[in-house]
């Protein structure tokens, strides 16, 4: 089997999982093979979405994450509407074409409210040439659609792990993975580009799994994706006393690349973002994502005020960088990798433009 195939698309999970095992020269080669086809069907450039990260609050208590509701020793914030326009307005004068608004989970109407404005008022400041996605979770249909009609136009929603066994051991027992894929069909529906993606390296997760999580990106039909190597938080019960090896960060950082690799050859015309976690665990790690096949980049423009209270997990990078550095730093990292900046565009990517 080569992976130079067009059939990488149909390629069935066990062929998939055996791509997930290569070491060595058949990593390198596989890297490549998908940095190769990315460049030839959509060209070197990397698209920025600025990230917002407004708000710490969350009511849910997944078991890994550091901002999870338990966490007692996190320092809450939610940032003002006139915080958030200004880190939209900044990312807008900056050429940057689209920006991303994330935050823990709430459904609570003042919630809703906040980022409804935000949404209009970024649409009306940028006369609608800032692409905004959200990344705020599981929401009601109908928040869902009031939020499209106020002009998001792409929504992230991680499945975090396709495996429903392994969902129910991450997660408290009233968190549901059947509500969580219903909320994807939903945001379909409704008309967003929808992006996904999971954490890898858990621990219990399998190469099976993960051949199993692309295989349901597939039947998904997803426009985007953002996957990360999962980083112990030391504050979280699963990261609770694990220690973080470094030869296991090692190894979680290379099937973290072969996943961006793989995910590249079986969905060649989805966006796919070199994730800040790649850098938790290599200082290259994001350079190393974009020679791997991804073609997006979220510099962090989160006011430096509030970073240090946004840490998913340990060793987050960038925390003491302003939005400006951010910027240089990661221009700095796609020249390196020989791509460039798609200043200035939504960079939708080509599958999503083909649904219409
Ligand atoms: N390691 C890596 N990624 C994490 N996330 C949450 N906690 C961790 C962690 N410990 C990711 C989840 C979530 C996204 C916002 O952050 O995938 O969807
Ligand atoms: Fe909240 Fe998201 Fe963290 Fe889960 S992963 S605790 S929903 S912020």
């Amino acid at each position: 089997m080569t992976t130079r195939d067009t059939d990488a698309r149909s390629l069935d999970v066990q062929e998939i999982a055996r791509l997930l095992r290569a070491e060595g020269e058949e990593m390198s080669h596989l890297l490549a093979e998908a940095r190769r086809r990315r460049v030839a069907l959509l060209g070197n450039k990397v698209f920025f979405r600025g990230i917002v990260e407004f708000s710490n609050l969350c009511t849910k208590n997944c078991h890994y994450c550091g901002i999870r509701r338990d966490n007692r020793d996190v320092e809450r914030f939610t940032m003002g509407l006139d915080e958030i326009l200004a880190a939209a307005r900044w990312a807008h004068e900056r050429n940057y074409g689209s920006v991303v608004l994330q935050s823990g989970e709430r459904q609570d109407e003042r919630f809703v409210d906040l980022v409804d404005q935000a949404l209009r008022q970024i649409r009306d400041l940028s006369g609608g040439r800032l692409g905004v996605t959200l990344s705020v979770g599981e929401q009601e249909p109908a928040v869902y659609r009031r939020w499209f009609e106020s002009g998001a136009h792409r929504y992230l929603l991680r499945i975090e792990t396709s495996s429903p066994h392994l969902y129910a051991r991450l997660h408290p027992c009233d968190h549901s993975f059947e509500d969580r894929v219903s909320c994807l069909h939903e945001l379909r529906r409704i008309g967003y580009q929808v992006g996904t993606g999971v954490m890898i390296g858990l621990p219990g997760q399998t190469v099976e799994d993960l051949a199993r999580d692309v295989d349901f990106f597939r039947r998904l039909d997803v426009d985007m994706l953002g996957m990360g190597p999962y980083v112990v938080h030391s504050g979280t019960p699963l990261g609770e006393g694990a220690g973080d090896g470094s030869l296991d960060r090692q190894r979680r950082l290379e099937l973290a690349l072969k996943m961006i690799a793989v995910c590249r050859l079986v969905l060649p015309d989805v966006n796919i973002a070199s994730t800040t976690a790649l850098q938790a665990l290599h200082p290259r790690g994001r350079e190393m994502g974009l020679q791997a096949g991804a073609n997006v980049i979220m510099p962090i423009i989160t006011p430096v005020v509030y970073r240090k209270s946004y840490q998913l997990y340990d060793g987050k990078p960038c925390l003491d960088e302003e939005p400006a550095q951010c910027q240089t730093c990661l221009e700095m990292r796609i020249r390196v990798a020989g791509d460039e900046v798609g200043w200035g565009e939504w960079g939708d990517s080509p599958h999503a433009l083909r649904r219409g």
